[in-house]
């Protein structure tokens, strides 16, 4: 006779995987069709079919799921969106998260052809890797909308709590996109002036999100390219947030040194990045290295030590560093100061 045994370990983070991507279809099938802009009020599965002219067995089945995934919840016969829905997929709320899910899932198809680029290596003719593609409005709102949803309010708690920040009159928030984290750190401290500097097509979009927020008295924006334009001077801090790693090692020097000085005398800089890992990277991380590979669109993963070289030859001594990590942000923070005796770096 052959026993059947226990498993050694559970099956269920397979199960999680594999379900991904029937969940994302049907997530993404729902906001398509206004499901849930619908379903404010409880609702009838019939009713709501009849609504989106579509067909009425596949909305109520589509229907069960989204309640098993706690996405809506049936009332009286009807069905009606939960907390969960009313904070992430409804237009007017600040958390609103549809365009990360549409940028998302449009990258389906580059998944697909994962075979044909371990075969060839990178998909250079999907035509998306180039800079100019890749920080659109599309990239922008998404990017905003990531970090909106509890990254950016646990990043400037962290940052606000520095001795390097109450003392910030002035502070540049380099490659800041979407302006949030300026707007915050503006809100955190009332006497501080916030200048958001980020390609010309990306400040217009801050610049809308900043007269959202009613905040433009005290955030500005400065539309430049970091690798070939001055930053000003005078900063008493500079913020960079996921920026850097767009750039090769050479280039980041220089933009590195350009930072060291636009800041003033014993000026703080704070650097927000994923890092790599020596021996487990988040799946988020890898994800994003992967995706951007496929794409052919340059950036590196660099180490906390890599930073850490690069920004003492870059002039600056290392304060602390802090690790922020969560499953959806395995981020580390960098905090420096601008060391006086190396001078003004004069390129060469
Ligand atoms: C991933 S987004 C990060 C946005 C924001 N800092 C955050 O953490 O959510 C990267 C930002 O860096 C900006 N960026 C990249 N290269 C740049 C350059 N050479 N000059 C100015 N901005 C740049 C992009 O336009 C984009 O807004």
């Amino acid at each position: 006779m052959k026993e059947i045994p226990n498993p050694q370990t559970g099956f269920e983070p397979i199960s999680q995987m594999i379900r991904g991507y029937q969940l994302t279809q049907v997530l993404s099938t729902a906001m398509k069709y206004g499901i849930f802009s619908r379903l404010d009020k409880p609702k009838g599965a019939s009713i709501l079919a009849e609504e989106m002219s579509a067909d009425a067995v596949i909305t109520e089945k589509l229907l069960e799921v989204l309640v098993s995934v706690d996405l809506i919840s049936k009332v009286d016969g009807g069905y009606v969106n939960t907390d969960l829905v009313r904070s992430f997929f409804i237009k007017d709320s600040i958390f609103y998260q549809g365009d990360l899910i549409d940028f998302m899932v449009d990258s389906y198809p580059l998944w697909s052809k994962l075979d044909q680029a371990l075969e060839n290596g990178h998909l250079d003719n999907s035509g998306e890797g180039k800079r100019e593609d890749t920080f659109d409005k599309r990239f922008i709102l998404a990017s905003a909308e990531a970090s909106i949803r509890g990254t950016l309010q646990d990043t400037v708690e962290v940052i606000a709590g520095l001795p390097e920040f109450k003392d910030t009159k002035l502070l540049m928030d380099l490659g800041g996109g979407h302006g949030l984290y300026s707007i915050a750190f503006a809100q955190r401290n009332p006497s501080l002036e916030v200048v958001v500097f980020d390609l010309p097509q990306v400040v217009e979009i801050g610049r809308g999100v900043i007269k959202d927020y009613g905040m433009e008295a005290r955030v500005s924006v400065l539309a430049g390219d970091y690798l070939k334009d001055d930053l000003g001077s005078g900063y008493d801090l500079i913020f960079i947030s996921h920026s850097l790693f767009y750039q090769p090692r050479e280039t980041l020097e220089g933009s590195l040194n350009k930072v060291y000085n636009a800041l003033k005398d014993k000026g703080a800089l704070v650097i927000n990045h994923w890092i790599r890992q020596k021996n487990k990277n988040s799946v988020v991380s890898s994800l994003w290295d992967l995706r951007l590979t496929l794409l052919g669109s340059p950036h590196y993963l660099y180490s906390k030590e890599e930073y850490l070289d690069l920004l003492r030859k870059c002039g600056f001594v290392e304060k602390d560093i802090i690790h922020l990590p969560t499953s959806s942000n395995p981020t580390v923070i960098i905090v420096a100061r601008k060391d006086d005796r190396r001078g003004t770096f004069t390129p060469s």
